[in-house]
């Protein structure tokens, strides 16, 4: 039985923590590098929360090697990095055929096909093991790489040129040829490698996907080329000369070229087919030989896969239907309650450790307060209106890489003293009411920075990667800072060579972990990041439904923090700033500044405003402020003629849809606007353009056509 945290003792938390540290490395190392993983995903968080506990009781004993903050799934050491020439990027997933039906839609809207045009789509297995590309030039292979984070993998040149279906010459390839496919096992090799591997005393591996990789990730190729690979393309990276006008083609290329390509692959025309095709695989699946999670849906015209282009970091052509996913039934042992960047307390279910689909899951999310009580944010019921309690069977669900969820609970098992859970309505971290504002599922604490909680994890974010990405001050020191009341607002990074640094940089020398070196790394990282992109400036001060995409729309529109701010205060100012705030929807001009930047919609608008109105909260922005110097965002694609111009679509446009006419406005570095102003530098206007193209005439705003703004952009 393992002890409280507050019962441990010092001696007991510091031998403690040795333990955890030794054991969480060797999770690591199985994990990541041998791809034999030894404890289960449960097991691992459980053993991470407990270290992180300890630490939290005892910030002094947090060791210099503390695994709290440490992620895995680095490029290994001995592997030299390759960076793609195009990103490997991941896929969009779909659950249901309502999903596959939405995909079809969103793909029509966006290229604007009319009803009675059916789209073509390719259908394919998703193959359950780790991609690869290949590089081929004046058809040899050149070079292989995995897909790592997506921008750089690991060079495994030597190693994929032992796997059969590897070609390493080709015959009648473009001269730059890119191949991208799956590396997998077979069941039966897998089996047969496991009988050797245990036969030898080796370690045996957990299922064929750990085994490929395991296998491939080898520094010594001559242990990969004992390993049963196999390879099947299914895309294409960079290429100088097209593979086909179709995905279908492409593939059959791929395969001509002697790539394995897989035999499942078919055409179906529409989601009706789509879906039949889904049925027909996951019919035959237990019979492949090998592991699929899904079927692969493609738009088949590579011309339209060209428009449809790419989000951050998955095509919009492309989309992953998985199969089922996997059912539990296990006891509910307690809720907790986390509270996040925003305040928002969310229920998180503890649960005796039950296996699903093969990963041992004690922790689910319950949502929110409604989902644990039987109904939705409408007030209608789920579940035939069943509420969770703690001490109830429960069932969990899981898909894919999706977080566990609770599903449902049996009532017939139900304990005849469970009492229904009673939704906190104070902070458990400190105390404050927290509140369920009218039309938002979420109760949030009222604290704001008063509350620990929401401190932390406004600070964590502000450094996150996204954010201020300050090196060295990641979730661990911030969390070390602020116990120790040594940073409490983001400001303060900024003080703290001042206060701590040089003569007293003995003091952060003296505290666990640090060293002179670390100490003065971190104080230049942290002067690195005193001037910052507007973008990441806004995007870091962690303000609610403020996202990445958001702050870049606003750095754009207002290009400073002065004018973004002067144009606030404007709207704060307003009169009716109060009225507006409780969600009614009229709004004013000062408003519109706002709400006629493409993207940005009023309930951004709102949450913005309601915070650089509150004067706690705008006293510590201004302290931070005084510390940086705020970048103008970059004119980006500078040699493109609309790179930083403001262009405004009206009118109906015939080649294209306002969606693609904007997402490649963007792409060329262009504002996107809805509104004519003085600031406005073009106008494109379509059949039946109105008062938009009165205005911009009167403006002598420059009016262009749809034509004239293809060839304006053609061939960018
Ligand atoms: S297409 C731009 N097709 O699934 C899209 N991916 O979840 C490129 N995968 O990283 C991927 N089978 O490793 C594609 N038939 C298939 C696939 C497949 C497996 C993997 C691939 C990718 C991941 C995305």
């Amino acid at each position: 039985m393992q002890k409280d945290v507050a019962a441990l003792s010092p001696e007991e938390a510091t031998e403690e923590l040795a333990q955890l540290a030794a054991a969480l490395a060797r999770a690591n190392t199985a994990y990541h590098t041998q791809d034999a993983p030894e404890i289960s995903d449960a097991e691992y968080d459980a053993l991470k929360r407990r270290n992180k506990a300890i630490e939290e009781r005892f910030p002094a004993l947090k060791r210099e090697d503390s695994p709290t903050e440490q992620v895995g799934g680095a490029v290994a050491e001995g592997f030299q990095k390759i960076r793609h020439s195009t990103p490997m990027l991941s896929l969009g997933n779909a659950f249901d055929d309502t999903d596959v039906a939405e995909f079809d839609q969103s793909i029509r809207k966006y290229l604007g096909v009319s009803d009675g045009q059916v789209l073509d789509y390719t259908a394919e297995p998703k193959i359950d093991g780790l991609s690869l590309s290949l590089r081929y030039e004046e058809g040899a292979l050149m070079h292989a790489a995995t897909r790592g984070d997506g921008q750089t993998g690991e060079n495994v040149t030597q190693n994929a040129r032992t796997i059969a279906d590897i070609p390493q010459t080709l015959s009648g390839a473009p001269d730059i040829l890119e191949v991208r496919g799956e590396v997998y096992m077979s069941h039966a090799d897998f089996a047969d490698l496991n009988l050797r591997q245990a036969a030898d005393d080796n370690k045996t591996f957990a299922n064929p996907r750990n085994a490929a990789a395991g296998s491939l990730r080898q520094l010594d190729a001559s242990v990969t080329a004992g390993r049963p690979l196999r390879f099947f393309a299914y895309a294409w990276g960079s290429v100088s000369a097209p593979l086909g006008g179709t995905q279908f083609a492409a593939i059959a290329r791929l395969a001509e070229l002697g790539f394995q390509t897989n035999p499942l692959t078919q055409l179906c025309n529409g989601p009706g087919e789509m879906i039949a095709h889904y049925a027909k695989i996951e019919e035959q699946r237990a019979g492949l030989g090998y592991d699929i999670d899904g079927v692969v849906y493609k738009v088949n015209d590579l011309a339209l896969q060209a428009r449809l282009g790419f989000r951050s970091t998955t095509p919009r052509w492309a989309i992953a239907h998985k199969f089922a996913a996997e059912l539990a039934w296990t006891r509910l042992e307690g809720i907790d309650i986390q509270v996040g960047r925003t305040g928002a307390l969310s229920p998180v279910a503890r649960l005796q450790p039950v296996t699903v689909g093969g990963v041992v899951v004690s922790n689910a999310t319950l949502h929110n307060e409604d989902y644990v009580a039987g109904r939705d944010s409408n007030g209608n019921p789920i579940r035939d209106g069943k509420d969770i309690r703690p001490g109830d069977w429960v069932q969990v669900y899981r898909a894919g890489d999706v977080i566990p969820k609770v599903a449902d609970v049996d009532l017939t098992k139900r304990p005849e003293d469970a009492a229904p859970y009673v939704f906190p309505e104070l902070c458990p971290e400190c105390g404050s009411v927290a509140v369920r504002e009218e039309g938002d599922a979420v109760r949030r604490c009222t604290g704001g920075l008063i509350c620990p909680a929401q401190a932390v994890e406004k600070l964590k974010h502000f450094v996150s990667r996204a954010a201020f990405d300050i090196e060295g001050l990641g979730a661990k020191q911030i969390e070390q800072f602020f116990s120790d009341g040594w940073v409490r607002e983001p400001a303060d990074i900024f003080t703290l060579r001042d206060r701590y640094g040089s003569g007293g940089i003995q003091q952060l020398q003296n505290r666990e972990g640090w060293g002179q070196k670390s100490a003065e790394n971190l104080f230049d990282a942290i002067d690195d990041k005193r001037t910052i992109e507007f973008r990441r400036f806004l995007f870091g001060l962690g303000i609610r439904h403020l996202g990445d995409g958001s702050s870049k729309d606003l750095s754009r529109a207002f290009g400073t923090w002065e004018a973004l701010t002067a144009a606030a205060d404007l709207a704060i100012a307003e009169p009716a700033f109060q009225e507006l705030t409780k969600v009614t929807l009229k709004v004013s001009p000062a408003w519109e500044e706002f709400l006629n930047i493409d993207g940005i919609g009023l309930t951004l608008t709102q949450s913005l405003l309601a915070a650089l109105a509150n004067p706690q909260e705008r006293a510590s922005i201004d302290r931070l402020v005084a510390h940086l110097t705020i970048l103008a965002p970059e004119e980006q694609a500078a040699d493109s003629p609309v790179a930083g111009k403001t262009v405004v679509f009206t009118g109906s446009l015939e080649r294209m849809t306002r969606a693609e006419a904007k997402a490649r406005a963007e792409a060329l570095g262009a504002k996107v606007s809805g509104s004519v102003s003085a600031k406005t530098d073009l106008l494109v206007a379509g059949p039946g353009a109105g008062s938009k193209a009165k205005k911009a005439a009167n403006l002598g705003i420059e009016t262009i056509d749809e034509d004239a703004w293809l060839s304006m952009i053609e061939g960018l």
